[in-house]
C-alpha cells in the first residue's frame, strides 16, 4: 500500500478563495474519489491499494476535513459549486486528460454536474450509493429538521441519526464480520464529529436543493459504473436500477451485504469492480484505434463500446479492508 507519508496534503486554492485540501496516491491513470456527507477524504482508506494502479486524487470538498471556506461562508452554497470545485481542482493539479470521477452519494451528486457542467474533465464515470432523483418535499423538510438540530446540539446528533444507516445492518453470513462493522462505526463517527456545525447546516441546504439529474443523464455518453450496496436503505438499488437504465453506457453491480458505505463495508469487491471497469475501459479505448489515437480523439467511440450490464449478477462476497488506524486520518 502506498504510504500517506509520502503523499503530504497539498492544497488547492479556488477562485473564490476556498482552499481545497488533497492528497494523491500512486501514478497512472487518474481516479479523482469524492466522498460523502458529512465525511470527508478519509472515507476512500479501504481504495488505497488501488494506488499500486492508478493515481489517487482524493480531496476533502469544501468546508470538510482540512480544505477551507472563504469568508462568509462555512460550507457549500450549492452541489454545482462543489462540482465546479473538483473541476478547478482538476486544473489547479494541471491534468490535461479526461479523469475517471469516483463520487459516493453526495459525491455522486456533485460527480454527476462535473460531468455536465465539464464534460471535458471527465473520461468515464463511477457513481457509488448515490442517486439521479432529487429530494421528495418530505426529505428535505428533514434535512431542514436535521440542521436545526445539529445547530443546537452539535454533531452527535448527526452520528447518531446517520450511522445506523450508513452501514448494512444485519450483515449476512459471509459479508461483513463483526471486527469490521465495528471499525467502519469508529472511523464515521470520528469522521462526522470532526465535521463544522456550520458546513453540515449548509451542505444539508445544498443537499436539499439539489435538482433531478435524470434527464441530464440522458446525455453522458462516457462508460458509467454503478455501484450500490444491497442493503443500502439511504439510496437502494431501485435508485441505481432507474439510473443503470437512464444512462447510454452504464454498468451495475449490486453489491451483497452492504448498506450506503459500500466502499468502506466490502473495499476489496468495490476495488475489484473498479479495477474491472477500467481495465474494460482500456481495452475498449485501446481497440477503438489505439490509447493515443483515442487520446486525440477523446472518449466518444470508447463510449458506445462498453456493453449495458443489468442487475442480476452480484458481484460476490463481501470482504475486508484490514480496517485499523485510518492512514488516511492523520494526515492534516
Ligand atoms: C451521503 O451519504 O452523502 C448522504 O447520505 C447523501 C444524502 O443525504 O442524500
Amino acid at each position: 500500500m502506498t504510504s500517506s507519508a509520502d503523499h503530504p496534503l497539498q492544497t488547492v486554492l479556488l477562485p473564490d478563495g476556498a482552499r481545497l485540501a488533497v492528497t494523491i496516491h500512486g501514478t497512472g491513470q487518474p481516479l479523482l474519489l469524492l466522498h460523502g456527507f458529512p465525511l470527508d477524504h478519509s472515507m476512500w482508506v479501504g481504495q488505497l491499494p488501488l494506488a499500486r494502479s492508478y493515481q489517487l486524487i482524493l480531496p476533502d470538498q469544501r468546508g470538510f476535513g482540512a480544505s477551507s471556506c472563504p469568508a462568509g461562508s462555512q460550507g457549500p452554497a450549492s452541489i454545482e459549486q462543489m462540482a465546479d470545485d473538483a473541476a478547478a481542482l482538476l486544473e489547479g493539479l494541471g491534468l490535461e486528460e479526461p479523469v475517471t470521477v469516483c463520487g459516493l452519494s453526495m459525491g455522486g451528486y456533485v460527480s454527476q454536474h462535473l460531468a455536465v457542467r465539464h464534460p471535458r474533465l471527465v473520461g468515464s464515470l463511477i457513481l457509488v450509493d448515490t442517486k439521479l432523483e432529487a429530494d421528495t418535499p418530505e426529505a428535505r423538510a428533514g434535512r431542514g429538521e436535521l440542521a436545526a438540530k445539529v445547530s443546537r446540539l452539535g454533531q452527535e446528533v448527526v452520528a447518531r441519526a446517520m450511522i445506523p444507516n450508513l452501514l448494512a445492518a444485519a450483515p449476512a453470513e459471509p459479508a461483513l464480520q463483526a471486527q469490521h462493522r465495528t471499525a467502519c462505526v469508529q472511523e464515521l463517527s470520528r469522521m462526522i464529529h470532526a465535521c463544522p456545525v456550520g458546513t453540515m447546516t449548509a451542505a444539508l441546504a445544498a443537499l436539499g436543493a439539489r435538482p433531478d439529474m435524470s434527464a441530464a443523464m440522458r446525455g453522458v455518453a462516457c462508460p458509467v459504473l454503478l455501484v450500490v450496496g444491497a442493503l443500502d436503505t439511504i439510496t437502494p438499488p431501485a435508485c441505481l436500477e432507474r439510473a443503470a437504465g437512464i444512462f447510454p453506457h452504464a454498468r451495475l453491480r449490486i453489491v451483497p451485504g452492504c448498506g450506503h458505505m459500500t466502499p468502506l463495508e466490502a473495499p476489496e469487491i468495490f476495488n475489484a469492480e473498479v479495477e474491472d471497469f477500467l481495465r474494460g475501459v482500456a481495452a475498449d479505448r485501446a481497440a477503438a484505434g489505439g490509447l493515443e489515437g483515442d487520446r486525440q480523439a477523446g472518449d466518444r467511440d470508447v463510449a458506445d463500446r462498453v456493453v449495458a450490464d443489468r442487475p442480476g449478477h452480484p458481484a460476490g462476497l463481501a470482504g475486508h479492508s484490514g480496517l485499523g488506524a485510518n492512514p488516511l486520518a492523520d494526515e492534516r
